[in-house]
């Protein structure tokens, strides 16, 4: 059944369902110390091919195994290990076959969203690390199940949140994390990106990503804005997500761009999209913080993720980059490149040249992958854990429900089950 439930009452109830704990508390377990760290890939379309890339610049990591249930996508996969050097991977089109072998460490998932959980579950009982391109799951249950087989198994569920390791939100986690913009109070986070040409496509993401626009309303992508922001309210690190509000705008601007551009006789003439062009959610922490959450993948207007944060001694915002210290007037101050040399993140000045010249998401994607990598080698904790995963993705569905039932609070799940109050900061901001 829909998790939107039969009434209000009914998907609350659904909300605060808790399941019993299948395990101890994954919060700051350490990966297993291991030079090399061998990755299977489980969906190499787009964005798999991609993290290929940049994983097979990356020290210490191999590539193994590889999936897909397209075979010339494993065709291409495979050409680019073996330039890269590496040993012709094993290959298969069904993702059990990777999670069972004994030569994988990492169960690498680049797959739809809705072929995330089950290779990942699949995985993490296979005694595999999963890690997960976003969002990680898009149902409250899938979250549990997710959290929950990370607790029984006891391995890792990573969501590979790229957006954490850009170079101005690893810089603001720099300012954060050294008092520069004193207690953090409100942030605001996003995911605006014009993909109306992508969803309507006839291949890659134009197969499946528009589905999810004719049965959902709400937030449908919501981890890119939302994880930087949890880094620098130390999410599961002292405070977590306590309730959500949401609201929806009318749909409107998919369905003008579909009639404007797709021939009459198409079958995507007749469907009807049911999701708004722009989501606002609000959430609160229990440290009494606020996100402003927003999603608009429809509307012809430029991208943003926004990046705002605010404390008690300044604030900092993206698109373009701005920083505002308490003292210095009225008006935000450009981010300078001597600014930037000054509080640049020490990931950033160790990796960055090399980020840059591969170029995934203009360095991003490979800190990200770098950082996984070097954790693992170094028998550290992952920096995104999985109730990170959980919670960055459950905006998806509980936005949904707050939207069908008139805009109504809905309580946040604690994924942690009350361990977050423990934990010690974001990693990345402290090694
Ligand atoms: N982090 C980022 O910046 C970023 C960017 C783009 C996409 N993504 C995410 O990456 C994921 C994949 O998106 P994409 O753009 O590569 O889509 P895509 O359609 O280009 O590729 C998906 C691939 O998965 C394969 N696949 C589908 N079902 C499979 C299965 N059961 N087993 C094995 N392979 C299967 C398809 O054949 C295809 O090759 C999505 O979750 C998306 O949200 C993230």
């Amino acid at each position: 059944m829909s998790e939107i439930g039969a009434s209000a009452a009914e998907a609350l109830a659904m909300v605060q369902h808790e399941p019993p704990r299948q395990g101890a508390s994954m919060l700051g377990v350490a990966f297993e110390a291991r030079d090399v760290v061998r990755v299977g890939f489980v969906g190499v379309g787009g964005r798999g091919l991609s993290q290929l890339n940049e994983m097979l610049a990356v020290e210490g990591a191999r590539v193994t195994a590889v999936c897909d249930v397209v075979p010339g996508q494993i065709r291409k996969a495979v050409e680019r290990i073996e330039k890269a050097g590496q040993p012709r991977p094993f290959q298969s089109t069904d993702w059990h076959d990777i999670c069972r072998r004994d030569d994988v460490d990492i169960v690498y998932i680049c797959t739809p969203w809705d072929h995330h959980v089950d290779p990942a579950v699949y995985a993490m009982e296979c005694g595999k690390h999963a890690a997960i391109d976003v969002p990680a799951a898009t149902t409250l249950a899938d979250c549990w199940r997710l959290v929950d087989t990370s607790e029984r198994t006891r391995r890792h569920c990573i969501q590979l949140e790229n957006c954490c390791y850009d170079v101005d939100e690893m810089l603001v986690l720099n300012l954060v994390r050294t008092g520069q913009l004193g207690r953090i109070t409100h942030g605001e986070a996003a995911y605006i990106h014009d993909l109306r040409s992508t969803l309507l496509a006839d291949h890659a993401e134009g197969l499946w990503r528009r589905e999810p626009h004719t049965t959902r309303n709400g937030n449908l992508y919501p981890t890119h804005g939302l994880g930087p922001v949890a880094w620098y309210m130390d999410i599961h690190r002292g405070d977590r997500f306590t309730r959500l509000v949401s609201m929806s705008s009318l749909q409107a601007s998919l369905e003008a761009y579909r009639d404007a551009t797709v021939p009459a006789d198409s079958p995507k003439r007749a469907e009807t999209y049911v999701c708004g062009d722009m989501n606002s959610s609000l959430i609160q922490t229990a440290a009494g913080r606020t996100v402003l959450l927003q999603h608009d993948v429809v509307t012809p207007r430029p991208y943003s993720r926004i990046n705002l944060v605010q404390g008690t001694r300044g604030a900092f915002c993206s698109y373009p980059a701005r920083l505002f210290l308490d003292g210095q007037g009225h008006a935000w101050q450009a981010v300078t490149p001597e600014l930037r040399a000054a509080h640049e993140h020490p990931l950033w000045k160790q990796q960055g040249d090399l980020a840059r010249k591969l170029g995934g998401h203009g360095g991003m994607d490979f800190i990200m992958n770098y950082r996984l990598i070097q954790l693992y080698r170094r028998g550290l904790p992952p920096d995104i854990d999985v109730y990170d995963a959980a919670a960055w993705s459950a905006p998806g569905p509980l936005s949904e429900i707050s939207v069908a039932w008139g805009d109504i609070p809905v309580p946040f799940p604690d994924f942690t089950r009350g361990a977050w109050r423990a934990a010690g900061p974001v990693r990345a901001g402290v090694d």
